[in-house]
């Protein structure tokens, strides 16, 4: 299985955000994930659809929007405009996921649920024919540079599984404390897409470096 890494831009420097998203796509991260916050589904508030734009025009790697927002819904046409290529909502905050999910498709998107660490991952039993892209939060959401919650590696294994059944093609992504010591961990348990912003971005070292070390954890595992 291919193991694919999505660097966080919440942890690069904002005043260089278009090097750094071409630091990240040239040395091998294959898609930008953008962490998008408002204050009331997580405590935090990050970006917008300018930013989104502004990485559009920065790479051609695909942009991966992660919408940690009440009522995503009334945002999907602005970030699929914005030029992301992938938007993931989360299900707990979208009591209409079908027609969400069916609101994605419609603009061109790939279609993304995320799930927080306490929500099972048979909550997605009757949606899977719809996802394309399973995010599962391996922090609570809302900051960067939590620590990895290893209790949710069981859900990883399941989701994997339930991926199997479909025998559709979904991505496994993990979102949350991904670093040197866990990427091993979640990919034995099923992960494809690594999401990763503080083990890449980092004062300490280069964009290259981060995703060099991250690269060889994968082989070594
Ligand atoms: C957290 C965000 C993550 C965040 C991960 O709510 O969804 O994408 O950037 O950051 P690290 O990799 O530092 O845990
Ligand atoms: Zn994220």
């Amino acid at each position: 299985m291919a193991v694919r890494i999505a660097p966080s831009i919440l942890a690069a420097d904002f005043t260089r955000l278009g090097e750094q998203v071409a630091e990240a796509e040239a040395s091998g991260g294959d898609l930008i994930h953008i962490d998008v916050m408002d204050g009331r589904f997580v405590p935090n508030i990050t970006m917008g659809p300018l930013v989104v734009e502004a990485a559009r025009r920065s790479t051609s790697l695909p942009l991966d929007v992660h919408l940690m927002i009440v009522e995503p819904e009334r945002y999907i046409a602005d970030f699929a405009d914005a030029g992301a290529d992938r938007i993931t909502v989360h299900i707990e905050a979208s009591p209409n996921l079908h027609r969400t999910l069916q609101s994605i498709h419609a603009a061109g998107c790939a279609a993304g649920v995320a799930l927080n660490p306490h929500t099972p991952a048979a909550s997605l039993s009757e949606i899977m024919h719809m996802v394309d892209v399973i995010l599962v939060m391996t922090v609570n959401p809302g900051f960067g540079g939590q620590s990895f919650l290893a209790e949710i590696l069981p859900k990883i294994r399941q989701l994997r599984t339930m991926i199997v059944d479909s025998g559709r093609q979904i991505d496994l992504g993990v979102d949350g404390g991904i670093d040197t010591t866990t990427v091993q961990q979640v990919v034995a348990a099923g992960a494809d897409v690594l999401v990763a912003g503080s083990s890449i971005f980092s004062k300490q070292f280069s964009v290259q470096h981060g995703i060099q070390q991250l690269q060889a954890a994968l082989i070594k595992g």
